[in-house]
């Protein structure tokens, strides 16, 4: 079984749930407090030792190659300032044994159509794909670490699964599992954005895969689905009937940035447990807030 080493990042989508702000700068680049989204989806990945970051980029992402880039006259000016501190923020923003790859997907036609862009880089190895707008607080261990444990137990793709409410399945992809002999999840079938009706269960795919590349097969197979897009959901449908493929009910706090509301909870949530401004920012909620 080989090391998982590459990590995709599909942000060309066009984040038309986030707009104005997204008009002119990807949702990606969104700040938690002080750091955007994609830098903690990125820090999740190097956490379980991913050391090649694939970006799937599209129109007006050139901040995202900006922000993993060296900053000269930045560091300059904050070293001449004596500032160490916000020195060393931008400094760390890419471990050194870390390199990104940044791959261009020239229509958003779907997120399947965007991991399949990533196939010249990845090959024949397995590989992550995290959707950066998912932020997930890991209980102690990154969710990329804990499904890689789970592939070094079971060797197959896995998909990161919370349990959603009844009424919100038509926003997921939902899958129908059975217990293995572990009592781990295996999936029997899956269906993107299924109404209440249709729905299997109420488990839903959230933005960590760990996918085979017999995955690139079948998405180069896949027309568009659901909201005309190629939907990675569909390609993974067929994938089923090849390889085994495992529901993993992540350990961690799901935060839906892609949806304003999702947002504004891990603002204040990230805000609340950040070591200098927490307790301030906890004083300042308690006066607001009635
Ligand atoms: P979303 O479903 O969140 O779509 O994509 P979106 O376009 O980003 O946002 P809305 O729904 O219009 O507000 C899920 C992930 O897939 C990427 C997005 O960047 C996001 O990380 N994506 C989607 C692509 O890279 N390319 C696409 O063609 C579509």
């Amino acid at each position: 079984m080989g090391k998982i080493r590459k990590a995709v990042f599909p942000v060309a989508g066009l984040g038309t749930r986030f707009l104005p702000a997204t008009k002119a700068s990807p949702k990606e680049m969104l700040p938690i407090v002080d750091k955007p989204l994609v830098q903690y989806a990125a820090e999740e990945a190097e956490d379980a030792g991913i050391d090649q970051l694939v970006f799937i980029t599209g129109r007006n992402k050139r901040s995202i190659e900006d922000h993993f880039d060296k900053a000269y006259e930045l560091e300059m000016e904050l070293e001449r300032s004596d500032k160490q501190q916000l020195l060393e923020s931008v400094r760390t923003v890419l471990p050194s044994r870390v390199n990104c790859i940044y791959l261009r997907q020239t229509e958003a036609l779907g997120l399947g159509h965007a991991v399949l862009c990533a196939q010249p880089v990845v090959g024949k190895e397995p590989f992550v794909v995290l959707l950066a707008d998912d932020l997930i607080r890991g209980n102690g261990q990154g969710v990329v670490e804990q499904m890689m444990e789970m592939y070094g137990r079971y060797g197959c793709s896995i998909l990161s699964v919370m349990e959603v409410p009844q009424d919100e399945t038509d926003k997921y992809g939902i899958v129908e599992t059975r217990s293995g002999p572990d009592g781990e999840l295996r999936v029997v079938s899956i269906v993107e954005k299924p109404t209440l009706a249709d729905a299997p269960s109420n488990l839903a795919v959230v933005g960590r895969y760990l996918l085979t590349s017999g995955i690139f097969d079948h998405l180069r197979r896949t027309r568009p689905g659901a909201g005309g897009e190629i939907q990675l959901t569909d390609a993974i449908a067929a994938l089923l009937a090849e390889e085994p493929v495992i529901a993993y009910p992540f350990r961690g706090k799901r935060y839906d940035c892609g949806s304003k509301l999702g947002y504004l909870e891990a603002t204040v949530e990230y805000g609340l447990a950040h070591p200098e401004l927490g307790a301030s920012f906890a004083d300042y909620l308690r006066r607001v807030v009635h």
